[in-house]
């Protein structure tokens, strides 16, 4: 126990914790991602998809635990991670001259900030159903596409996936310096990977909003589902 506050309490400790969880991030938005293309299968096989989930109740609530745990120790550490690199510069730099930052860094912190927002608004969006003018239960097909026909929302959800994908540029390639993977380069901008993971992931989640918005998923017909 005592050994675990310390790893906690040590500035790399808390960088590993956001590591590990922001891996366990990435291969959860990964498979998410995968299963939201059965979109252009139709109706049908999102509900398969939806009841496929349900099949364990205790698992998924367990999956649903992990990943609430994941993210509230991201968060935190991040948060903690800033306070102290602020404390340790109260004053800015008078000259601020990085020899590398891109958009991505600079914007890690609110990019973070408001893919929380938007995962609490989605959570409601797509699966409690609160603030979805017609939610179905097991129906997310239609949830997805009556949802994001307005304008609005659509927009809102493409712009949280170009934060996500900002953050994950940045968070892919500071998870590969944190445990060591890629070591410093005289050329840092060769950052492959994080880039591709980031344009993978930001236009395939992208594509289901403008896609409905383009009218690819019509609205059908409600689905008889069978509730437990
Ligand atoms: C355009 C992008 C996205 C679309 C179209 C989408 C679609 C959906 C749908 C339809 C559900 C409900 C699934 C069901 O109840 O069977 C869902 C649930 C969820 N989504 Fe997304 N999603 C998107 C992006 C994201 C992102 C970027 C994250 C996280 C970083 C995320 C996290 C979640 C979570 C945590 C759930 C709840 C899962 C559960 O029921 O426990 N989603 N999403």
């Amino acid at each position: 126990m005592y050994a675990l506050s310390r790893f906690w309490q040590s500035t790399i400790g808390k960088k590993i914790v956001m590591a590990v969880t922001g891996i366990v991030g990435i291969l959860f938005v990964l498979g998410h991602m995968s299963g939201n293309f059965l979109m252009f299968k139709g109706q049908g096989a999102m509900h398969d998809y939806a009841q496929l989930l349900r099949t364990s109740m205790p698992l998924l609530w367990a999956v649903r635990a992990g990943l609430i745990v994941a993210v509230v120790l991201h968060a935190v550490a991040a948060y903690q991670l800033t306070m102290r690199s602020r404390a340790a510069r109260p004053q800015d730099y008078a000259v601020k001259n990085p020899q590398v930052t891109t958009l991505a860094a600079k914007t890690i912190r609110w990019g973070g900030v408001l893919l929380l927002v938007f995962i609490v608004y989605h959570i409601l969006h797509m699966t409690v159903g609160t603030v979805h003018p017609q939610f179905t239960h097991l129906d997310p097909y239609n949830n997805l596409s009556i949802g994001l026909r307005n304008p609005l929302v659509a927009g809102f959800y493409v712009l949280a996936m170009a934060a996500l994908g900002l953050h994950l540029y940045h968070g892919g390639w500071a998870v590969m310096r944190t445990l060591g993977v890629a070591r410093p380069s005289a050329s840092p901008l060769k950052r492959r990977v994080a880039l591709l993971l980031a344009i993978v992931v930001a236009a395939g989640f992208a594509a289901i909003p403008i896609a409905t918005l383009a009218g690819m998923f019509p609205e059908a017909p409600a689905l008889q589902v069978e509730t437990h």
